[in-house]
């Protein structure tokens, strides 16, 4: 079988590299891909919206599975396109994409089938949600409804910080037609935690648990990025836990969803906070996480499209539960200077080091690309995961920290405490 991943990321490479080993597989592509996906599948110049030449790329190959990366990629109506032409896809149609797509839209869903989440209002004027902050005394996340590439949420301290942020949203567009509706949520304290479940529509089964370094810099400060690494399994996460997020998050979610006629297959991604109350759901994306897909999927020992294939043709209740490398796996992503501020970001600069990767370091590649005559150059905010497995955290966090010194390119940084709390 001929399998399409869809993306351009270090989750689409970790993606590719699992479907390259899967039996089924004759040939696998990545559209558009980077310099990593390059080295292991073919890369198709097609990019990750581009519906109608998705669809005939699809028809021209007799593709038996296409794989959906990024929430554009959903957001775009791909899916959709796809299955109306017969094919096999891994990845919601755009409609029950919205659940990540809309944060309202996620939110009232929440509601509907009974999931914890944290107390929240919808707003489209400034001044009701002033008032809702302030009564409050600020301890509020304000975030936008739409898609902002984990961006789009601001968690205060203050009523002049919850001010500036739903000024920024609603008054001086900050994230443009995103957050021109916003969401308000009370403030919640506890570890965060990703667990994501792959599900037929009908079926859920959750992989391994992940957790994921949002803060760009040490000790959890600075801006909120697309996640500067994770490991996997989390402290203080057991199969009770687990247990108890597929129960009365996943599975209500998967339920309400198909109950309103808006099916979703492929991987469903609850964002959670183990707070003193219990578990809350802080949102759910419709796609793998990025890093948290570079920690989950080296772990996973069986056949990912084996899987995937019975999430799009709705017959995972046919196939074994999928089994588990006990090892822990750690991602520590290199990033180049200034991101997450794209704007600022500077790409083209020659990588060096990766021929000389310390034993069982696995690299996934995010933004790179290979030019001819000069190799491969950084292409985008984070350029690579360096990913490792260990008997234990401790260990596999300290070749995953080797593996990121050795990435060298002008400007390169990464985050030195990943994984550190379990140890
Ligand atoms: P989200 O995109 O909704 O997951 O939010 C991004 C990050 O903001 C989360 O991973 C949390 O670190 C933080 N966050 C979101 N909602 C809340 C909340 N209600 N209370 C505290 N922190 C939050
Ligand atoms: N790592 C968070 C995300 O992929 O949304």
């Amino acid at each position: 079988m001929k399998v399409l991943v869809v993306g351009s990321g270090a989750r689409e490479h970790a993606l590719v590299w699992k479907c390259v080993q899967s039996e089924l597989v004759e040939r696998v592509y990545c559209a558009p891909g980077n310099g990593g996906t390059g080295g292991m599948a073919r890369n198709v110049a097609i990019s990750v919206a581009d519906v109608v030449r998705i669809v005939e790329f699809a028809k021209r190959e007799r593709l038996g599975l296409v794989v959906l990366g990024p929430e554009a990629a959903v957001d775009a109506g791909v899916g959709d396109a796809l299955r109306s032409a017969g094919f096999n896809v891994f990845g919601p149609n755009r409609r029950a994409g919205r659940i990540e797509s809309s944060k309202s839209f996620a939110k009232r869903l929440m509601v509907t089938a009974g999931i914890p989440t944290a107390d929240f209002e919808v707003f489209s004027d400034p001044a009701p949600a002033r008032a809702w902050a302030r009564e409050r005394n600020g301890l509020v996340a304000v975030k936008a409804d739409g898609l902002a590439r984990g961006k789009g949420v601001v968690v205060c301290s203050t009523v002049e910080e919850a001010n500036a942020a739903v000024d920024a949203m609603l008054v001086h567009s900050r994230f443009g037609r995103s957050g021109a509706t916003i969401v308000l949520e009370e403030k919640l304290a506890g570890p965060e935690l990703s667990v994501l479940g792959i599900t037929d529509g009908t079926d859920v089964v959750a992989l391994a648990p992940a957790r994921d370094f949002k803060r760009v810099h040490d000790g959890d400060r600075g801006p909120n990025t697309g996640g500067m690494g994770a490991y996997s399994p989390p402290l203080g996460v057991d199969g009770a836990v687990l247990d108890e997020v597929l129960n009365t998050v996943l599975k209500p979610a998967v339920r309400e969803l198909a109950a309103s006629g808006d099916e979703f297959r492929g991987v469903l991604y609850a964002g959670l906070m183990l707070t003193p109350k219990g578990i809350r759901t802080l949102e759910f994306n419709a796609r793998f996480g990025d890093p948290e897909a570079q920690v989950v999927l080296p772990r996973l020992e069986s056949d990912f499209v084996a899987l995937a294939l019975a999430a799009a043709k709705g017959t995972l209740a046919s196939i074994p539960e999928p089994t588990w490398n006990p090892r822990a796996a750690v991602g520590v992503v290199v990033a180049s200077a200034n991101y997450p501020d794209d704007a600022l970001v500077k790409t083209g600069f020659p990588i060096r080091g990766l021929a000389e990767m310390p034993r069982g370091v696995q690299v996934f590649h995010g933004g790179t690309r290979f030019e001819p005559g000069r190799g491969l150059v950084t292409d985008g905010g984070r350029v690579v995961t360096s990913v490792a497995l260990g008997d234990t955290v401790a260990e596999a966090r300290e070749k995953a920290l080797a593996g990121a010194r050795q990435v060298r390119f002008q400007g390169a940084f990464y985050r030195s405490d990943i994984a550190l709390e379990a140890i």
